[in-house]
Parts: C-alpha cells; structure tokens; sequence
C-alpha cells in the first residue's frame, strides 16, 4: 500500500484508510489484510472526498488528531473515513438536520466512538455552540447558500488558520448558469470571506456536476 497522504492509501487503483474498527464495515465495502493492520475499500463514486483524492487535489490537510466540524453527515459514508484518518486522538462533530439519515448514523457512531453526531441545522451554528475550536470545518450540504453556511461556521468555530474543505453541487446552487460559472462565483465569495483557495478539482465523471475546494482560513 502506498501512503499518499497521512492515512489515506492507494494500491491497484483502489483507495483505502485504515480501519479503526476492525471487522466493522458499515457499508458493505471490502476489508483488506496487510500483515497485522486492516484497511477499508473507499469507493470515490460514493464520497466526494474521495473523488477529489482520485482527481489528484494536491492537498488533503485533514491529519490524524485533527477535530474536525462535518457539516452534512447524512448517513456517515464520508465521515466514517475521515474518522480512520483522524484516528482515536481525534474527534468529528458531525452535523446532520435529517432525522432519517440521523437515525441511520446513530448505529455507526456507537461503533465510531470519534463521532460526535450532531442533529442539528448547520445555518444555525448557535444549537451546537458548545462544541471546541476546530482544525478543519468540512461541508456538503448541497444547498443555495452553502457557501454562506460555510463562512459562517469558520467564523464561529474554525482555528486561525485553519482549513475548510467544501464539496460543491452546481445544480443545488443555481441550474440555469453553467457549472464552472458557479464554481467561479462560489470561489470568489470564499476569498472575499478571507479564504485562499488552496486547490480545487471538478469530480466529473466520479460526481456529476460536483466541485471540491480546499481553502485555507487567512484569519
Ligand atoms: C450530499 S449529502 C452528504 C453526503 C456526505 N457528506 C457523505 O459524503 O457521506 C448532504 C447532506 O446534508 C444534509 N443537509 C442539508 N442541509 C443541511 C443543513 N442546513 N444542516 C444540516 N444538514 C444539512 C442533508 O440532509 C444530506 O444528508
């Protein structure tokens, strides 16, 4: 397996993490053996982190120990992976406002004793006031404002100089401009927020009409 970024493996153009609960899949994916350690298939059609990872984004700045504020947990496919990275030392608060993908992220939470599910609505960050400073604020909420959402979350909770990572559904922002219009406009508010970009990639074909961003907080 070759480590291509702090927790996050390749090999026969597979990626993988390391599974911090062994045996446990909560997704059905495959469990490979290397010697004493376990490693989870991650399938980059099902996680936009993980396009971008396959789409060669040059920087990946979620690293074990890191806290990290998840916005748009849904079922936990994406978290649970970022969970591996971050490994026991660190924690996610992940927030998610639907009561049915919340009821299926429950179970995983019990295993993924890093999780910290959060049933909340992310344009309110005053309902999960109490959490601590995070190093990296993630969002995938596929919604109009979710760059605003983003921002305001930053503001309240991320480190200077910390990191947000934003995964970007054109047709939720507006369907009558073009994809790379709204990545454009989506990038300049961020930067206008006191953002630099990082990098960016376009996930098509792994995600129609997606974008992923990793920004970094100039605060
Ligand atoms: C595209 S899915 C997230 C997929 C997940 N990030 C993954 O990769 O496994 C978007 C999720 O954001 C949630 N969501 C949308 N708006 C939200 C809000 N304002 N607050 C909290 N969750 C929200 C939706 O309910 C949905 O589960």
């Amino acid at each position: 397996m070759q480590e291509i970024f702090g927790g996050v493996f390749f090999e026969d153009r597979k990626l993988f993490t390391e599974n911090s609960v062994p045996g446990y899949k909560p997704f059905d994916e495959e469990l490979v053996k290397r010697g004493k350690r376990e490693f989870r298939t991650w399938n980059p059609r099902r996680s936009k982190l993980g396009a971008a990872i396959v789409k060669g984004i040059k920087s990946m700045p979620i690293k074990k120990g890191d806290k990290i504020l998840y916005l748009g947990a849904a079922h936990g496919m994406t978290p649970t992976f970022v969970a591996n990275i971050v490994k026991e030392s660190g924690i996610l608060y992940a927030v998610e406002f639907s009561d049915r993908c919340f009821n299926n992220l429950l179970p995983i939470c019990e295993k993924y004793t890093n999780i910290t599910p959060i049933m909340a609505d992310a344009r309110k960050p005053e309902e999960y006031y109490w959490i601590e400073k995070v190093d990296v604020v993630f969002i995938d909420v596929a919604q109009p404002d979710e760059t605003e959402i983003a921002i305001r979350n930053c503001k309240e909770f991320l480190k200077p100089g910390g990191y947000l990572l934003m995964a970007i559904k054109s047709r939720s922002i507006d369907v009558t401009k073009s994809p790379g219009l709204i990545y454009k406009e989506e990038m300049a508010k961020l930067r206008k927020g006191g953002f630099e970009i990082i990098d960016w990639k376009t996930l098509d074909p792994l995600e129609k009409a997606h974008a992923f961003i990793v920004a970094k907080s100039k605060d």
